[in-house]
């Protein structure tokens, strides 16, 4: 089967490795030539994943039969219907289901309108007209943009904004950049990764994952694209419950249902749950059309079963529970920056990646955002790699991820404390005081 990976980072690195693993031919699309999916790739096409029409006219010249769509950019832009004009299936919801993430306003009206738990108190401004008064009575507050931002578009009262003028400001600036801006009332718990699979009917889970989204250690520093995440051997999080669990896919499979009802189609692909744990229950803090960077690492090295199979059958409507199974190990993920990473990126400098001393530790390693010239691997200004380290503990993986670490060289920067004793210890004691 003639497969397409659209998208060039870790997530579609690691994606694209567990497909390779069967009888498929793996054709890429990508921004910047990633060197691990270049490998795996028969063909590969260097065009901004966004460009919709130019991935499609590629994929019918290469007689492509599936398409897997990792990022939310060509989501946005309406790839999968693109494709499908064409003939091609995609695991990746349409433009109109997509808006599950691409609109903001879209999800909390959906969860409100069809009486779906996990929401907060939030209201929707095209204009200032009001903003000011409803920050005031939420006191604590989340400022959104209704728009994609990479990750960067939302601000926290006390956070990132010091006052109501500065989040008055921010919500000014998101409705000229966007059209709008939801400000919602602020959840205080632990923030956890649900990544479920639908095929418009069925929705089935997989083990939780936490990202740490702070530049630096001890969660300080400007938000990220993401430095690391961890999964536990049992599929929940230290400090959350069975219940947390089954709370998350029940939001997650009635959102499912509703937007069948709302967008008139079935929605294909990944429902990526960002979800938080507060002292009143399990709430909503936003749903991705697509796997998280890096949460997609730390599962699917764990999967069992196919995910060829899974994803044939996301596209043909027959996805069954118990279709993906994974092993019961914990994984420590580390990603490996270039030094300023989040502030002013030092991009350009060589990267040394010791491949066959990485695998003797016996951890995995995906490709991100690097250069590649004349065999040498150099630094972009976003993310270089991931490593994970897998494990029949967390203190297991995290010592393979560390291990693993110590093959990279260059002028770069991770954070060390991800997946520690310590720093889950941390997170354990928070969890036990916010919900007494
Ligand atoms: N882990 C954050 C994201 O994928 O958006």
């Amino acid at each position: 089967m003639k497969v397409l990976m659209v998208g060039g980072g870790a997530r579609e690195h690691c994606i694209a490795s567990t497909l390779a693993k069967e009888d498929i031919e793996l054709y890429s699309v990508m921004k910047n030539k990633n060197p691990g999916l270049a490998k795996l790739s028969k063909e590969f096409f260097l065009v901004p994943e966004t460009e919709v029409e130019k991935v499609s006219d590629w994929a019918k010249s290469q007689n492509i039969e599936m398409a897997v769509i990792g990022p939310e950019g060509p989501l946005e832009k309406g790839i999968v219907d693109e494709l499908f004009s064409v003939g091609i299936p995609s695991v990746g919801p349409s433009k109109s289901c997509a808006r599950l993430e691409t609109s903001k306003s879209f999800t909390r009206q959906l969860l409100e309108k069809y009486n779906i738990p996990g929401n907060p108190e939030f209201k929707v401004f095209n204009s200032r007209e009001g903003v000011k008064e409803y920050m005031e009575e939420l006191g604590e507050f989340v400022v959104k943009d209704e728009g994609l931002c990479g990750g960067k578009g939302v601000k926290l009262s006390g956070e990132h904004l010091a006052n109501v003028k500065e989040g008055l400001e921010y919500a000014k600036h998101c409705i000229h950049k966007s059209g709008a801006a939801v400000v919602e009332e602020k959840f205080v718990g632990e923030e956890f990764s649900l990544q479920c699979l639908s095929d418009g009917k069925t929705v089935i889970g997989s083990p939780l994952a936490q990202d740490h989204k702070r530049a630096f250690e001890g969660d300080k520093g400007p938000n990220t694209g993401g430095m690391g995440s961890y999964s536990d051997s049992n599929h929940l999080l230290p400090f959350l419950s069975h219940d947390d669990y089954d709370a998350a896919i029940d939001i997650t499979q009635k959102a499912c249902k509703a937007l069948n009802e709302e967008c008139g189609e079935p929605y294909k692909g990944v429902m990526y749950g960002g979800f938080i744990a507060t002292k009143k229950g399990v709430r909503l803090v936003e749903f991705n059309a697509r796997y998280g960077d890096p949460e997609v690492l730390n599962i699917l090295p764990l999967l069992e079963t196919s995910l060829l199979d899974i994803f044939i059958a996301v596209i043909d409507g027959n996805l069954k529970p118990g279709m993906a199974k994974y092993s019961n190990r914990a994984t420590v993920c580390k990603y490996v920056v270039p030094k300023g990473y989040g502030i002013k990126s030092e991009a350009g400098y060589p990267l040394e990646v010791n491949e066959t001393a990485i695998r003797k530790v016996g951890a995995q390693f995906y490709y991100a955002a690097v250069n590649e010239e004349e065999g040498k691997l150099f630094t972009t200004t976003s993310r270089s790699l991931g490593v994970v380290g897998i494990g029949g503990t967390l203190s297991d993986a995290e010592a393979k991820a560390e291990r693993a670490l110590g093959h990279v060289k260059g002028n770069i920067f991770m954070r060390h404390d991800i997946g520690t004793a310590e720093a889950i210890k941390r997170k354990i004691e928070r969890m036990k005081d916010i919900r007494g």
